[in-house]
């Protein structure tokens, strides 16, 4: 990150997956889309003060623009944690409230912090107290019997006074007691109208909008009424959605100040650049199986998608580059080669004639 110039964030983001978003899986997805802003898993405050803070906050120049999360709920802890990862040059360092795990919760971080809406905003103080960086904050809509859209309000009014630069704003509730994580990413009901409300009412705030968001089409939909789109699962089952991200951001000068393009036009080139970062992790002695198993949804939906998955699943040697090698052979030539995505097509401004009238009431 050069000082001297302003950092303007892209209007797309992949989100923060534990488990998922490592560091090899953001090499792998550099590969598909340059400018996409994307985010590192949850790192725990603990982790970072007391841990081995090369292996957690280490990556590769072509991961940025790259936000760093983290989960803690201690103040003086959260401080500690941003002035600790202030020399890597992350361009955001963002703060989880919004995972309802049981150990999240056992230790009072995360989804469970929406009930504290002051204490959300000590820390956020804290951070931005140690950081030039902007501070950010993801959450949920709601949580328990939090669960209306006056909470909502509440919670960002109390919060936005610590300065924070923007909300990401995952359009659940969490009902922390009874339902897995799982469950709580799919079964309490999407409520996008309360983001773009939110909007509404705070028109000065960043508000960046998740939750079951598929493809480029819908993020069109609705970056018409936020500033900005955040997509998670499928941006791991099916990361070639984002091959078409690059021009996208373009064409509707939503890419902020991010110039970078994808290095790969196909998907055969995905697999050759891979196939160099295996070897050099191979050597560093990180077993393949740690990296290619971010790689399994490159061909979903195309023929030898199940004879790719099936390759780079199971029990693998630890080099897996010369796999990698054989899938260049044996999958179809046109699944190989298939030109990036064409992104949707930008909408013309309508005449004021033909505006669709707003909605009454
Ligand atoms: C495997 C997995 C791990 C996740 N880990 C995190 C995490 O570390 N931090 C976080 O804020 N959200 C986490 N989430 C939630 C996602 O960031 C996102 O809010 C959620 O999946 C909804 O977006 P989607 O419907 O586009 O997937 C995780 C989600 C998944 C599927």
């Amino acid at each position: 990150m050069n000082p001297d110039i302003t950092f303007i964030r892209p209007a797309l983001s992949v989100a923060p997956m534990m488990d998922c978003s490592d560091r090899h899986y953001r090499y792998f997805i550099r590969g598909i889309t340059g400018c996409t802003y994307l985010y590192t898993e949850m790192v725990s405050t603990a982790a970072i003060v007391h841990g081995d803070r090369r292996w957690l906050l280490d990556f590769d120049r072509c991961e940025a623009p790259l936000a760093l999360q983290i989960g803690g709920s201690d103040i003086d802890e959260a401080g500690e944690a941003v002035a600790a990862a202030e020399p890597w040059p992350y361009d955001e360092i963002n703060l989880n409230v919004g995972c309802p795990s049981d150990r999240v919760q056992e230790r009072g971080l995360g989804a469970c912090l929406m009930l504290r809406p002051e204490h959300v905003a000590r820390m956020v103080e804290a951070m931005r107290a140690n950081t030039a960086k902007p501070v950010t904050v993801k959450h949920r809509i709601g949580v328990d019997e939090l669960d209306r859209y006056e909470d909502l309000v509440r919670f960002v009014s109390v919060v936005r006074e610590a300065g924070p630069a923007r909300f990401t704003v995952h359009a659940r509730i969490a009902w922390l007691e009874g339902l897995s994580p799982k469950e709580n990413r799919n079964i309490p009901p999407l409520r996008y109208g309360d983001v773009y409300r939110l909007k509404r009412d705070f028109p000065e705030l960043d508000i960046e909008i998740n939750g079951h968001i598929t493809s480029l089409a819908d993020a069109d939909e609705h970056l018409r009424r936020v500033n900005a789109v955040m997509i998670g699962r499928a941006a791991y089952d099916t990361p070639w959605i984002f091959s078409a991200a690059d021009q996208f951001l373009d064409d509707r000068g939503i890419a902020g100040s991010c110039g970078a393009r994808a290095m790969c036009n196909c998907r055969a080139v995905v697999i050759e650049r891979m196939i160099s970062y295996l070897q050099r992790w191979y050597r560093a002695g990180t077993p393949g199986r740690k990296i290619v198993r971010h790689m399994l949804g490159l061909f979903a939906g195309l023929p030898g998608a199940r004879h790719w998955r099936r390759s780079l699943s199971g029990r693998l040697p630890d080099d897996c580059a010369p796999i990698l090698r054989r899938m260049l052979e044996e999958l179809p030539y046109e699944s190989l080669t298939e030109p990036a995505d064409d992104p949707p097509p930008v909408e013309a401004p309508k005449r004021a004639d033909e505006a669709t009238p707003a909605p009454q009431g």
